[in-house]
């Protein structure tokens, strides 16, 4: 079959590669790059890195307010699909670049895919939670990473074209986890040690787009007993430069490609974040997480507290984080068992025949 996949943002580059692996073994896949992310540590380094194939077209969009730059890419989007016709578009996640090629697709009777679908966070003012549910009730096939995914589309009346699939970004920790400890063994060339220091990253717009919980966070990351390693997302970055807030305990650094960001989490005491792919990257790699969120799409590591959420108030930020951590606590497999990627493809393949 032939099959457009639209990607635009730098966890879907990762949720990419596992999948373009297998799928293009028996299939044609076209890979369209929105350009929502652009910067080279945003975007190149994860296909050099992850060997994921040079995007066919890249619509370069760049960044703008929502509608205008989803508009852009849905004609962007539109174009491409009448000129290539494809059997169906297969989108990630919940980002702008998601909505804008499940849309274009739907419109013009096209078979829309979605990988990672049935995310809820029952917050709609969230532009990934308006994202994932127009993309969900659009589409064909729907790929789900967890039961509980399922079940959330169940519940909105949505059983035709589900499958439960385990979540791709599993298959990509399972496949660059050894890569990545063997390229940076003895190499934390960084001002911070080996399971002493917080990893952490901020970058969703709740946080960045209101100056107090911005200021609240950096706040509370000036006061934790252990340094703060902070590869900064040009969100966050552009927002702050002029805050003046201080970083006393803070290491910033850019953004780092995927193998460092797996050991940098590997290596650290907890996750500090507000990330849906890094939290589970952390409990898939057993280290605690402390998500600056008041919900989560990812409630499984919730579990036995290996992630805990937290309001955005400086004293319950210190205590959730400084907690007593256990890591030798039990964890549940919600996750499936990293063969995302090649169930998806069979979900593909059974409803061809
Ligand atoms: C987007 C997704 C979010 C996802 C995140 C992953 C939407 C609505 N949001 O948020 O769900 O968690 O990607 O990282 O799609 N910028 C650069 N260089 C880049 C990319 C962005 O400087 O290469 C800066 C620009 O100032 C831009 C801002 O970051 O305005 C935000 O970028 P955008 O893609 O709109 O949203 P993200 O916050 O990255
Ligand atoms: N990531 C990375 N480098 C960084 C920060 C994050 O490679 O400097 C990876 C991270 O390991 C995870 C993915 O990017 O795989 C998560 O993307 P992001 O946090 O941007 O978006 P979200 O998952 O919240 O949509």
């Amino acid at each position: 079959m032939k099959l457009i996949t639209v990607i635009g943002a730098r966890p879907q580059f990762i949720k990419a590669a596992p999948f373009s692996e297998v799928f293009r073994k028996k299939h044609t896949e076209i890979l369209v790059h929105t350009g929502q992310h652009y910067d080279s540590n945003m975007s190149d380094i994860f296909f050099n890195e992850l060997n994921i194939p040079k995007p066919d077209y890249n619509l370069a969009v760049g960044s703008g307010r929502h509608g205008k730059q989803t508009a852009k890419m849905l004609e962007g989007i539109e174009e491409i699909l009448l000129n290539e016709k494809p059997d169906a578009l297969l989108v990630y996640g919940d980002t702008n670049s998601t909505l804008a090629g499940a849309l274009a697709a739907s419109k013009l009777h096209i078979k829309v895919y979605h990988a990672e679908a049935g995310l809820r966070s029952f917050n709609k003012l969230m532009p990934e939670e308006q994202n994932r549910i127009l993309t969900d009730h659009i589409s064909d096939l729907l790929f789900c990473p967890t039961e509980t995914a399922v079940n959330h589309l169940k519940n909105e009346g949505i059983t035709k074209g589900v499958s439960l699939t385990g979540d791709i970004m599993y298959d990509a920790v399972l496949r660059n986890i050894p890569i990545a400890q063997e390229k940076y063994k003895n190499t934390l060339t960084l001002p911070v040690s080996k399971k002493n220091y917080y990893l952490a990253t901020v970058h969703r717009a709740e946080n960045t787009d209101a100056p107090d919980k911005l200021k609240t966070i950096f706040q509370a990351f000036n006061e934790l007993d252990k340094p703060v390693l902070l590869p900064l997302h040009p969100r966050t970055k552009n927002i702050i430069e002029n805050m003046g807030l201080s970083l006393n305990n803070i290491n910033v650094i850019d953004p780092v490609g995927y193998l460092f960001m797996l050991y940098l989490t590997a290596n650290a005491h907890m996750v500090v974040t507000d990330s849906g792919g890094l939290q589970k990257e952390a409990y898939f790699l057993k280290t605690p997480c402390t998500t600056l969120r008041d919900q989560t799409e990812w409630v499984e590591t919730l579990i036995n507290d290996w992630n805990i959420l937290t309001p955005i108030v400086c004293k319950n930020i210190l205590q959730t984080v400084q907690r007593k951590i256990s890591i030798n606590t039990p964890q549940i497999n919600a996750f499936g068992d990293g063969n995302a990627a090649a169930k998806i493809c069979e979900a593909i393949e059974r409803s061809l025949k």
